[in-house]
């Protein structure tokens, strides 16, 4: 496994794999990586011969009050669990280099990056879809992996990938869950004893709302958004960013349900951690 600390050399291995005839497969990260970022890693790696990680915590893709000084961050462990996945390339860049003095170009997917997430995260999209383009143009990939958990992510990724005609292959991995339902991420890291018991809510919540979806007993958002703010309320100490029912595939808000599949997102804190969590509902 080898480790490129440079965008210079990341580009000229990338160029001489892809001269060699071989396939890229790329999972891009923010380190401190769980089971969820590893799954997208054993997707890639069937998918491709050259499996490239890249692990870079952006900057731009924070707020002013965010957590970009406290993000979690462990090199050596998450090296280890790269090389136990048969990574062939972990690309690990300064920021200094992702975004030399100058650098002006921003990346911004109209209407999706505003709403839902993007509607109390401002700038949060931009960032993440110019350091998504960047990392694009500097690995050249054949296939990309993404993960469910961050869906409206996964939606504006996938359009920039298609307006912008990267011709990258963009899949989308389920949510990888701890055993109580948890959603996997490296911000779990900072939840105390008793909000990381709380924590599960969110999921049972859409879960049961799922179910009852699915059984025909809700058959409107509003009733949907009502039962799930009940529950988690009930739960614990949540402070509830949104509830929201959409369209799968442009994010757009659902009111009645006819036959077709459903997304339903929350973001919500507890103490100062941020989460989100998804289920999707089919009918
Ligand atoms: P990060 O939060 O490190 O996540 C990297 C990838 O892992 C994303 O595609 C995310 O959706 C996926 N992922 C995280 N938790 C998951 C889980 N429990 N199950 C399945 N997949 C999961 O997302 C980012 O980094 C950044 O925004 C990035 C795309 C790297 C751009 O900076």
């Amino acid at each position: 496994m080898k480790i490129i600390r440079t965008v210079d050399e990341m580009v000229s291995l990338s160029k001489s794999v892809r001269k060699g005839g071989a396939t890229i497969g790329f999972v891009p990260t923010m380190g401190f990586l769980h089971e969820g970022h590893l799954s997208l890693m054993r997707i890639a790696r069937e998918k491709s011969d050259i499996l490239v990680v890249s692990i870079f915590v952006n900057p731009t893709q924070f707020g002013p009050n965010e957590d970009l000084d406290s993000y979690p961050r462990n090199f050596e462990r998450d090296e280890r669990l790269c090389a136990s996945e048969n990574v062939d390339i972990v690309f690990y860049p300064s920021k200094e280099d992702v975004y030399p003095r100058g650098f002006r170009t921003e990346i911004v997917v109209k209407e999706l990056s505003g709403i839902l997430c993007g509607a109390s995260r401002p700038g949060h999209f931009a960032g993440v879809a110019t350091v998504v383009a960047k990392l694009f143009n500097i690995v050249r990939p054949d296939v990309a992996v993404f993960g469910q958990k961050d869906a409206q992510q996964a939606v504006i990724i996938k359009g920039m990938a298609a307006d912008l005609n990267f011709g990258i292959d963009i899949i989308i991995a389920p949510i990888v869950r701890e055993p109580d339902g948890l959603a996997m991420s490296s911000r779990n890291k900072y939840l105390s004893a008793d909000e990381r018991q709380a924590a599960p809510a969110l999921y049972r919540a859409l879960s049961d709302a799922k179910s009852a979806v699915e059984s025909g007993s809700l058959s409107n958002s509003s009733e949907v958004i009502e039962m799930i703010r009940d529950k988690i309320l009930l739960a614990g100490d949540f402070r509830i960013d949104y509830i929201a029912v959409v369209d799968p595939g442009n994010l757009e808000e659902i009111d009645e349900f006819r036959a077709g599949d459903y997304l339903i997102l929350l973001a919500a804190k507890i103490g100062s951690t941020r989460l989100i969590d998804n289920i999707l509902v089919s009918i």
